[in-house]
């Protein structure tokens, strides 16, 4: 059996997806639409080793446990049961961010991977097929798959492209407010939301005309309301999850500043939109013709650790036998 490479990027959900209809099988319980960006990509190597007892995985050179890697042997589990075959695989993925902490790499990560592990076991699925099976790792996952604009329905199983980065190119302003990594996982605090927060139903409820909203304002290339949809999505998701018991606040004072900065760009007249995931890190929605004025001004914040641009990206790809 071959090694083989492929590439991910990561995507920011417009339309966020917080809560699960199904736990078991991963199934989103909203629909989410997101942006695949540039620059922020995961390669990932997987080799099925016949010679391998064990599944053996590592993330930038150092060995993955825990958690992390049961959830990475989970989706190899999929693959040899499609594949019907039991060999043990090695896998080494590499996050080529611009900064070594501070972002989410799950969604890249496991697109990567699903998309790796299935040729190297000599599948040829079709693409929903794979974006299903990254969905069941992480359902934000599923969407990697593809370049530009993608969404992923309610109990969705498998993501699907809605429109190409061309047809609206926008641009995301990666805002790092911090380098830490994040305490508590997007799993965990989507069930803490679920069961705990009175606010969980209003959100689950509102979600998906958010969602169609964001679709059309995209379909129509309508920016403006692409990004007051988008800004209230991610409030409202945030909204439900300070309602929860512990609350669960990403928030920082850095995080509230950055809004502020962004809402007085607005202001001025330059088209700038915040979007915020489970993380006080803050990305901010511009168009081509303003990027370059907004990214000044938020390089120019105190709280602004890093300030990364990036553009709509391409599908995942393979990168070549390894
Ligand atoms: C806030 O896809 O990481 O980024 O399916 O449990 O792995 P799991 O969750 P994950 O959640 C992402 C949540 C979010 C919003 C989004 O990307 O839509």
């Amino acid at each position: 059996m071959k090694a083989v490479q492929a590439t991910a990027h990561a995507n920011i959900a417009l339309a966020k997806y917080w809560g699960k209809a199904n736990a078991t099988n991963n199934l989103p319980a909203v629909p989410s639409l997101s942006l695949t960006l540039e620059g922020l990509r995961t390669t990932t190597r997987v080799f099925f080793d016949s010679s391998a007892r064990c599944d053996e995985v590592y993330l930038d050179a150092a060995p993955v446990e825990g958690r992390p890697l049961e959830r990475v042997v989970a989706l190899l589990d999929q693959v040899r049961a499609l594949a019907q075959m039991q060999t043990r695989a090695v896998v080494e993925s590499r996050n080529e961010f611009p900064t070594a902490a501070g972002l989410a790499s799950s969604a890249s990560g496991f697109a990567a991977l699903a998309l790796a592990a299935t040729h190297a076991a000599g599948l040829h699925l079709p693409r929903s097929t794979i974006s299903s099976i990254a969905r069941r790792a992480s359902a934000s996952a599923a969407r990697s798959l593809w370049g530009g604009y993608v969404a992923l329905p309610a109990l969705g199983d498998c993501a699907e492209p809605i429109a190409a980065t061309e047809h609206l190119p926008l641009y995301m302003l990666v805002v790092l407010t911090t380098r830490r990594q994040k305490k508590i996982s997007s799993t965990e605090g989507m069930a803490l939301t679920a069961s705990t927060s009175p606010y969980y139903r209003a959100w689950t409820e509102s979600a998906p005309l958010v969602f169609e909203e964001i679709r059309c304002a995209i379909l129509d290339r309508d920016v403006e309301r692409l990004g007051a949809a988008a800004e209230h999505s991610a409030l409202a998701m945030h909204a439900s999850m300070l309602a929860a018991r512990p609350a669960l606040r990403y928030f920082s004072p850095a995080t509230l500043s950055v809004i502020d900065r962004v809402y007085e760009l607005r202001s001025s007249g330059l088209a700038s939109f915040v979007t915020m995931d489970a993380g006080p890190n803050v990305k901010v929605l511009t168009t081509p013709e303003h990027a370059n004025q907004v990214e000044q001004a938020l390089r120019e914040l105190p709280e602004a650790v890093e300030v990364i641009r990036c553009s709509g990206g391409p599908d995942a790809y393979i990168a070549g036998d390894a």
